[in-house]
């Protein structure tokens, strides 16, 4: 949509209003690096050219009044103050309320301002391309406008990115801080490899051969009911897991050695080689599996304790917890991120697809976040040339991303059209594909 018609549209929803302020807010395809995020292991996404827009204005009283173009998004009313209770799982004033208390609780906001607000958006939502953090990141843009904050000024790009990967947990969600860096960070034409705590961006030049294609596999993923369950089944196993290395560590070298989460093996005063990690993980996860029983000898703890800190109410799979196959999947995509970036710096998009590829197996293999359909969208772009072919994001449907040599681009899509689209889904209509380009942060228009 064009900014004008947003600002018509803003007008007709809130008449006599002044002239509104415009944000934007890209969303984000991850192009490596699945699942380790919340680890503190890095990732490799870029912000794409799909994205949020939102008018806005400050209102004089306390209250929030956000509205969509799309009207299958409801309005939504609440009072801004100082602890904003969550509205019922799913519904799409969490993501704006998660971005105003995450602001309240930074700032000690203590004069509550109302905002009317339009939101537009040319992001597929649920399609595993953030729409859901862009939203965040777009009311959190909005908002602090309204306190009178400024961006880079009163808060940095960096800090407001890790404030609102905190601030998202309201909705529910256990996520790391890939998507929020991104999508404040990313430079056009480039890719940022992101590492955490604290947060740090480094960008990298997209190859010049190849396109990014992206395409949906027409399985919806929301952050809600049971695919959020399925989503947080990673970070509280690898949870979990971290534990269980700490008392390897403790173990072996000393009551004082801790760890909060597995990237620090690598990252904290520790700084172990991969190889070293390798080693201590084959210690801590000899059999594949691990039951609850087992896990809490080990912890020294009841199998309660086990659930009240790290699995929540995970359901034990058959047989125990997958814990050597996660463990491996931390260490190897740890390594094909790395090998990615360089890869990119050295402008080698051979390899970069062949890690993409290695990434897919590892995240269907051993971190069990694909399904049948992301495998066959995967299997369908291989066979049309893609260099690289993998699900991306969270997993189990949503986006693949693949990295197609730009002269066979429009080949590609007409076969995974046939092959995918057509003969697998049965699906007759225009294929949900599109070439990505690396797009800008959000920022003010
Ligand atoms: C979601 C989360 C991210 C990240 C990915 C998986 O998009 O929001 O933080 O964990 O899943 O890589």
């Amino acid at each position: 949509m064009e900014i004008q018609e947003l600002e018509q549209q803003f007008w007709r929803a809130f008449p006599g209003a002044k002239e509104p302020e415009i944000c934007r807010s890209p969303g984000r395809v991850n192009l490596i690096g699945e699942h380790t995020d919340y680890n503190g292991l890095p990732v490799l996404p870029m912000a794409i050219r799909q994205e949020i827009l939102v008018a806005f204005r400050p209102r004089e009283d306390r209250q929030v009044d956000l509205r969509n173009c799309d009207p299958s998004f409801p309005i939504k009313t609440f009072e801004n103050g100082p602890d904003l209770p969550p509205s019922p799982p799913g519904e799409w004033d969490n993501y704006c309320k998660a971005a105003i208390q995450g602001l309240n609780t930074h700032f000690k906001v203590r004069a509550f301002r109302g905002m009317d607000i339009l939101v537009t958006s040319t992001l597929p939502i649920a399609a595993g391309l953030s729409s859901s953090s862009s939203l965040v990141v777009a009311c959190a843009l909005a908002y602090l406008k309204v306190l009178g904050l400024h961006l880079e000024k009163d808060i940095s790009r960096l800090e407001l990115a890790e404030l609102m990967a905190e601030a998202e947990h309201y909705v529910g969600t256990r996520g790391g801080g890939m998507d929020q860096a991104v999508i404040l960070n990313c430079v056009t034409n480039h890719a940022c490899k992101i590492d955490f705590f604290p947060l740090r961006v480094e960008v990298a030049p997209l190859p010049e051969d190849c396109a990014i294609v992206v395409c949906d596999s027409m399985v919806k993923v929301r952050k809600s009911g049971a695919e959020l369950a399925k989503y947080n089944a990673g970070p509280r196993t690898c949870a979990l897991a971290c534990a269980l290395v700490e008392r390897q560590l403790k173990d072996e070298f000393g009551p004082e050695v801790e760890i909060d989460r597995l990237g620090d093996l690598w990252f904290g005063p520790l700084c172990l080689t991969s190889k070293e990690v390798e080693e201590i993980f084959s210690r801590v996860a000899p059999k594949p599996n691990l039951t609850l029983i087992d896990a809490a000898t080990r912890l020294k703890c009841t199998p309660q304790q086990v659930r009240d800190r790290w699995l929540g109410d995970l359901p034990e799979p058959n047989g125990g917890f997958h814990v050597q196959a996660r463990l491996r999947h931390q260490l190897t995509e740890y390594r094909r991120v790395e090998t990615a970036r360089d890869a990119l710096l050295a402008g080698d998009s051979e390899l970069f697809g062949q890690l993409m590829n290695a990434s897919h197996e590892s995240c269907a293999n051993d971190f069990q976040i694909s399904s049948p359909d992301l495998d066959a969208l995967v299997k369908a772009a291989r066979d049309a040339g893609a260099l690289g072919a993998r699900l991306t994001g969270a997993g189990f449907g949503g986006a693949t991303v693949n990295l197609v040599p730009k002269d066979i681009c429009h080949d590609f899509i007409d076969e995974i059209t046939e092959t995918y689209y057509r003969r697998h889904k049965g699906y007759n209509g225009g294929a949900p594909v599109f070439v990505a380009h690396a797009n800008d942060g959000a920022n003010y228009l």
